[in-house]
């Protein structure tokens, strides 16, 4: 898949077939998001892989609007030291993972972040004791079939130069 295909064929998958996702994949998910930029080049970042169904599931019982972790076969767990710009860096890092992981036809759903009330549950539960938790990434083999999903279009996000000045009601 190329690299506009992935980019627009990516939407939130969140059923998963039973099928295991190897460890090579797991390991080249990861590189893409080693290879995202940070902020004066800190790389904040560290990645958890999971693929124990044991954790995964007591992953979705903590993690609200998450109990489809548990049907996950493999999850990607983004911390970052608490550098300044550590948020920045970490969702950086986590759209590259779902990048790579939708051109390799993985289903793939960013979950939470560090506003969520369980986020130092998170961390203590993965002994990432320090680190601030960005996101949970779930990876499974896609078993729905999603169109892309409706985002507002090009013409009403898009402002060349500076917003259009707003027309007088007089
Ligand atoms: C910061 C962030 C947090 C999100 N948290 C959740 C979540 O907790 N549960 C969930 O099912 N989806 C979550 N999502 C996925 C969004 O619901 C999804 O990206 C959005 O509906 C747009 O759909 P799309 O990803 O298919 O384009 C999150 C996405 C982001 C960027």
């Amino acid at each position: 898949m190329d690299f506009s295909q992935a980019i627009c064929n990516r939407t939130s998958i969140r059923k998963y077939k039973s099928a295991e996702i190897s460890r090579v994949i797991l390991e080249q998910l990861v590189n893409a998001g080693r290879r995202a930029p940070s902020a004066r080049a800190v790389e904040p970042w560290e990645f958890v892989v999971v693929q124990s169904p044991q954790t995964l599931r007591e992953l979705s019982e903590i993690a609200a609007n998450g109990s489809f972790i548990q049907y996950a076969q493999a999850a990607i767990i983004v911390f970052c030291r608490k550098t300044k710009y550590y948020l920045e860096d970490g969702c950086a890092a986590t759209e590259n993972i779902l990048l790579a992981a939708a051109a390799q036809g993985i289903g793939a759903c960013w979950i939470a972040g560090d506003k969520k009330e369980y986020a130092s549950q998170v961390s203590e539960m993965f002994r990432a004791s320090g680190l601030q938790l960005v996101s949970i990434i779930s990876l499974g083999i896609p078993d729905e079939i999603k169109a892309q999903s409706k985002k507002r279009s090009l013409d009403n996000v898009i402002h060349w130069e500076f917003f259009k000045k707003k027309e007088s009601s007089e």
